[in-house]
């Protein structure tokens, strides 16, 4: 069995295993942020059961396949720990161990594919490795810090800062790696810092808390506080996050000039639909009524986004029937199958030669005539992107990269 054909098993069953415990993760980490912000004041009990009610803070009555729940929020916790009490940590936990082993499979282990672009970089292997997970534990360390400052204290100004930083750091990965591997190295950054909060943070202080309840003493509420501001971040994070998991597969997006800026727009745009979806759980608060502003904005800025990658006439000229008038400086199909030959095929065949490759990548055959001017608009779009040559492995001049792009949007002459 030839190990790429191995590394094509892992990285499906890995990607398999990553989606399941991530919607896990996500799913419970929606359903609890959705719960805690329902939660109405208890309806006043009568005795009997009134004690039972004592420490309540909120319920929330709900029904759910094909059965009825009524979920009750302590203050503080119950007067006594029940038997049996579910938590929440093996999702994150397993979403983490997951993406962390595709990181390394992919990106790292194939880092000259998917993590370098010599046009952006020309980084050596160990550089660009490095660089990941130098990102990776620095992004944790310092977001970690600023938490735990006197900056801390005061949510909207470390949210202002933490956005900043973010920022900045989605500009540096652009610079460093491709955009591609940028993009994904962004998220699993933002990944890392919503499961280490978990770990290090949520876990942690909830197990102070029950600790504080079985040797009766009144738990420290800073515990309560830092764990409810860490949880608050990982909603915001959660849809950018999950932009990045799915940007592989638009080269329009990693693949344009300001990449950063968009990777930067998809984010605040996540994180601000996000932000409306929060608000709305707490409608009741206002009579039912939520501003549509930040989904508004949101929406606008992910218009904005798309807007402004729209891309050139030129490849929309592909489409259309009669062929531009043929300008003698454009190459001729023979010249431009050539080139691909030389600089596609070796991964775009029916058995690729490219080591590491056993099936053409994506299903995109660009060996014969018919399959090329099939995917003209496609090879449009990766060339002008500089997305391929994935890593520019075949080593594509800038000259084959115009040539091929002038004649397509000439209407790709035969
Ligand atoms: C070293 C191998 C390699 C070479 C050489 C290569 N590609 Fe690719 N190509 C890939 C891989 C890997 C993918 C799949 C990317 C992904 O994971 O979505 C891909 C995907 C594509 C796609 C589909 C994109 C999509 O979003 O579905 C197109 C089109 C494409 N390549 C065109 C080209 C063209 C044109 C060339 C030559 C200029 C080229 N490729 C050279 C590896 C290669």
């Amino acid at each position: 069995m030839s190990s790429a054909y191995l590394i094509d098993w892992l990285s499906l069953l890995g990607r398999w295993v990553h989606l399941i415990t991530g919607i896990a993760w996500i799913g419970a980490s929606f359903y609890f942020v959705w719960l805690d912000n329902h939660l109405l004041a208890p309806a006043r009990k009568e005795a009997p059961d009134a004690d039972a009610n004592a420490g309540v803070g909120g319920e929330l009555w709900a029904v759910h396949g094909g059965g009825f729940y009524h979920a009750q929020k302590y203050r503080v916790a119950p007067d006594k720990l029940p038997g049996t009490l579910h938590w929440f940590y093996w999702e994150a936990y397993a979403t983490f161990l997951s993406g962390f082993f595709l990181m390394c499979l992919l990106y790292y282990a194939r880092a000259e594919i998917y993590l370098i672009d010599p046009a952006v970089a020309a980084l050596s292997k160990p550089q660009a490795i490095g660089i990941g997970l130098g990102f990776l534990v620095a992004s944790w360390l310092v977001y970690d810090v600023l938490c735990r400052s006197p900056l801390g204290r005061n949510d909207r100004a470390l949210g202002v800062v933490v956005a900043g930083l973010l920022a900045v750091e989605a500009w540096a990965l652009c610079h460093l790696l491709s955009g591609r591997g940028a993009f994904i190295q962004f998220g699993a950054a933002l990944g890392t810092i919503m499961v280490a909060n978990v770990f290090f943070v949520i876990i942690p202080g909830q197990r102070e808390l029950v600790r504080a309840k079985q040797e009766s003493r009144v738990p420290d509420p800073v515990h309560g506080q830092r764990g409810k501001q860490r949880s608050v971040h990982n909603t915001y994070f959660t849809l950018p996050v999950l932009f990045t998991m799915i940007s592989h597969h638009y080269a329009m997006t990693y693949g344009a000039g300001y990449n950063w800026l968009v990777l930067i727009g998809m984010c605040i745009a996540g994180a601000l639909i996000r932000a409306w979806f929060v608000a709305r759980h707490k409608a009741h608060e206002r009579g039912g009524k939520t501003s549509p502003w930040l989904a508004a904005l949101g929406v606008l800025t992910l218009a904005a986004v798309a807007f402004a990658l729209t891309p050139a006439s030129g490849t929309q000229a592909v489409s259309m029937a009669p062929p531009r008038a043929q300008s003698p400086t454009v190459a001729e199909f023979e010249q431009v199958n050539a080139i691909l030959k030389l600089r596609c095929q070796p991964c775009h065949s029916a058995s690729p030669t490219q080591p590491g490759f056993v099936a053409p990548p994506n299903g995109v055959v660009l060996d014969t005539p018919e399959h090329i001017f099939a995917q003209l608009l496609q090879t449009h779009q990766q060339l002008s992107t500089r997305a391929m040559p994935i890593g520019n492995l075949t080593g594509m001049t800038e000259e084959e990269r115009s040539t091929v792009l002038a004649w397509i949007d000439h209407g790709a002459p035969r």
